[in-house]
């Protein structure tokens, strides 16, 4: 018999989730809490608060589940791991104390800079002047970051000394990001690329991913505002796993040690973000959950069983699976409503979707859609689609996602057009 599991969020990452969990041989169903109308077709939906950790292990436990995977960041730091623990479920993802990894900048720098692991210098405080000598001993580019979770806008990167005393105004006087700004995290500037890495991880043990590459930006060229991801591609040439083995015990076996010491074994994913300076990698930040839309990207190579890679991790295991990959290059490529990330409309009906799902290759996962009252679907956020392609090649890919992406329409939709374009 198979594994029951039951898999928490609602986008794109956790669509990707459940349909590679629905194609493993170890799983024989998948439920997604509150899920899409793309994990829909997967499995059931089944509606729950997912920040509300005794509604979801109630969830689990009249479902009969065998594996909780939990998406997103937000039940991940409310808690649901640990009362999922509690109930002796076996889940995916750290617990609260863990998920403080993403949710406090002042307690990821502390502990990448007791693990020995490579970061640059910084200062927490919650005193302005304190902050202010900060600034004065790094000098510029100034790095002020609010040590909270602040929506993605917590973090500036200043060119001028008076810009980044306003940045940390902003945070300790003014008040701008509330509770997240009451203490602000100032760092010396990494000069390089940013590069992300996964780690599936049991409390001491674990097994990088295959690496990918996301565009940040909301346009071409780099340009625009920061957005939750607009694309991605992997392989990533001078990037790949042979490339990136080396983090494990440079940064993350220390990291799991350290945190296992303070008395909080991690286990779930791990995404280490690194600057490749002239110095080597330097750790920058941590997420506690997967990247989106990266793993759109990673789980379509993944040739092994994730039911047993995720289960694995659950209940201490990593080191006893064998984890392989597809030769295939992936691509994806979202589309978005018009005005992200900035406001946008939602409610508009997208047409094209079952066309394009059609062609070689492609797959699309959906992150902010729903039905609307004719069943028809409809944007219900701001990343609504991700047009997923594999090839025998990055080129072959990305030419698939964008043909399947422009049979795609809607009032409004926006994309990139240069995802994978310099590969
Ligand atoms: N794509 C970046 C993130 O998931 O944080």
């Amino acid at each position: 018999m198979g594994r029951n599991v039951l898999v928490i969020g609602a986008g794109g990452r956790e669509h990707a989730l459940t349909w590679r969990l629905a194609a493993s041989p170890s799983v024989d169903r998948v439920v997604t809490a509150p899920g899409n109308p793309g994990t829909a077709e997967c499995g059931p939906n089944l509606p729950v608060d997912a920040t509300d950790p005794a509604a979801v292990a109630d969830l689990a436990e009249r479902e009969s589940i065998d594996l909780v995977v939990v998406g997103p960041e937000a039940p991940l730091v409310a808690g649901v791991v640990d009362e999922l623990q509690r109930r002796e479920i076996p889940a995916f993802g750290p617990t609260a104390a863990g998920a403080h990894i993403e949710g406090s900048k002042a307690f990821a720098k502390d502990v990448m800079e007791a693990s020995g692991a490579p970061t640059g210098g910084y200062v927490a405080t919650s005193e302005r002047d304190e902050a202010y000598d900060a600034l004065d001993r790094f000098g510029g580019p100034y790095v002020v970051k609010a040590d909270g979770l602040a929506a993605g806008k917590g973090v500036r990167i200043c060119a001028s000394r008076d810009e980044a005393r306003d940045a940390v105004d902003d945070a300790l006087v003014r008040g701008v990001f509330g509770h997240a700004g009451s203490r602000v995290v100032v760092e010396q500037f990494l000069l390089g690329p940013e590069r992300s890495v996964f780690g599936v991880c049991d409390g001491d043990d674990v097994v990088l991913l295959a690496p990918a590459q996301d565009y940040k930006r909301a346009l071409d060229g780099d340009e625009g505002l920061n957005t939750g991801g607009m694309g991605a591609y992997t392989p990533v040439p001078g990037f790949t796993l042979d490339d990136v083995d080396h983090l494990r015990e440079l940064v993350f076996l220390p990291v799991l040690r350290e945190l296992a010491d303070r008395g909080v074994p991690y286990r779930g994913l791990l995404y280490a973000g690194l600057v490749d300076t002239i110095d080597g990698p330097q750790l920058l930040e941590f997420n506690a959950r997967f990247g989106d839309p990266e793993t759109q990207v990673i789980l379509p190579k993944l040739a092994s069983d994730l039911g047993d890679l995720l289960h694995a991790s659950a209940v201490g295991s990593v080191g006893d699976v064998e984890v392989t990959w597809h030769d295939d290059a992936v691509v994806t490529v979202v589309l978005a409503s018009g005005g992200y990330p900035e406001g946008y409309a939602t409610g508009i009906e997208i047409a094209g979707v079952d066309e394009a799902a059609g062609a070689p290759g492609v797959t699309i996962f959906h992150a902010g859609t729903s039905r609307g009252a004719d069943g028809q679907l409809v944007t219900a956020g701001g990343r609504v689609l991700n047009v997923t392609a594999r090839g025998s090649d990055v080129a072959e890919a990305r030419v698939r996602a964008y043909a399947a992406a422009d049979r795609i329409s809607w009032d409004g939709r926006q994309r990139r057009g240069d995802i994978a374009a310099r590969v």
